[in-house]
């Protein structure tokens, strides 16, 4: 096998094999190529999940329109920006901001009001990324203009039957993927990713993914296990959950990601922890560089539930600060505090 050239039957194979010293040595491959193009530094990207009010109906979603069990909340402007300014005097070099998706006026134009203030506070400082759905190209426009330069959107699956299975009707694979191309016209960086061990899903999917997020030119990767929520339409159709194995081929995608795409950011998402206290630290040892610590308020912690048993409910950002950093430093690495961090993908894209 031609680590440096994988194909996509070796993509396959190495998805699929349950060879424990396989595994490792992908993994390990995985983490060297990381050193030479990434560096060993994690850069915290501080989440701000400011609303749970959705007006879409995915079925593996714990905060779908649908479900009824859910209490809604948005943060007050106020605290949206208190929790920026917190970020910027930790010296987080960028926040996330994510929350249901919402298209009215009235979001927008708090979205864009939230963008200019967060910029303002930190002197210009603070990077942000927005992780806000499906939005028309003039809104992308917008909010660019105000400052957001980075924008998370995953394609959940490039697979479109398989995006259709997993969504209602009028949730539209090629509406997302010409959002995804509005983005990078309007300038971002751009995000992808998509759910990985979901029902339905082949190896075959997966290597698929990772083609397309090649083809796309995407510069950051933002992927996870799809982990279970017992008050969704999917869940029904999981028949047994394993969580390590979850856990595993999450891994394995973060490892082959970076194998094939090389200079990209790649996330080691929240949901790893959940199917596993280590899942987080095993990410950066499989390839990934980015940690996204919570800020959200503890008030609505225990509302933001995408997927059951998501860890850190019951901590403030300052301990989840704390314990990242101590698991940042255990795998030996160190975090790049007062940077950004960008994708050096994006520059030699942008420079070529
Ligand atoms: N398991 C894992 N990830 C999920 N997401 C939503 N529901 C789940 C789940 N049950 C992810 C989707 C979405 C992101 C914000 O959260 O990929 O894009
Ligand atoms: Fe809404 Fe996003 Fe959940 Fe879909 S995945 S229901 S768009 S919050």
């Amino acid at each position: 096998m031609d680590w440096n050239n994988l194909n996509r039957d070796d993509i396959i194979a190495l998805l699929e094999t349950d060879d424990e010293a396989t595994e490792q040595e992908l993994f390990a491959r995985a983490y060297e190529l990381k050193l030479q193009t990434v560096g060993r530094k994690v850069y915290f990207r501080g989440i701000i999940e400011f609303s749970n009010v959705c007006t879409k109906n995915c079925f593996y979603c714990g905060i779908r329109r649908d479900n009824t069990h859910v209490q809604r909340y948005t943060m007050t402007e106020r605290q949206v920006l208190d929790a920026a300014r917190w970020a910027w005097e930790q010296r987080y070099g960028s926040i996330v901001m994510q929350s249901g998706e919402r298209s009215d006026p009235a979001f927008v134009d708090m979205v864009e009001r939230l963008l200019r203030g967060i910029k303002e506070l930190s002197n210009g400082e603070l990077g942000i990324t927005l992780s806000l759905g499906e939005q028309t190209a003039d809104t992308y426009r917008r909010w660019f203009a105000a400052g957001a330069h980075r924008y998370l959107l995953r394609i959940e699956s490039s697979n479109p039957a398989l995006y259709a299975s997993l969504h209602p009707e009028d949730h539209d694979w090629n509406r997302r993927l010409n959002c995804l191309h509005d983005l990078r016209e309007a300038g971002y960086q751009v995000g992808t990713g998509v759910m990985i061990g979901l029902p339905g899903q082949t190896a075959a999917d997966l290597a698929d993914d990772i083609a397309f997020f090649r083809a796309q030119d995407i510069d950051m990767i933002g992927m996870g296990p799809y982990v279970v929520h017992h008050d969704t339409p999917l869940a029904a159709r999981v028949q047994h959950f394993d969580p390590q194995r979850q856990l595993h081929l999450a891994l394995r995608m973060i490892a082959l990601t970076r194998l094939v795409l090389r200079d990209v950011n790649i996330a080691s998402t929240t949901a790893l922890q959940a199917l596993d206290p280590q899942g987080r630290e095993m990410g950066l040892q499989a390839g990934a560089n980015i940690i996204m610590p919570v800020l959200t308020d503890l008030e609505y912690r225990g509302d933001y539930l995408l997927y059951d048993n998501k860890p850190c409910v019951d901590e403030n950002a300052s301990l989840c600060r704390a314990c990242l950093e101590r698991r940042i430093l255990t795998v030996g690495e160190e975090v790049g505090y007062g940077q950004l961090g960008d994708s050096p993908h994006f520059f030699a894209r942008r420079d070529a």
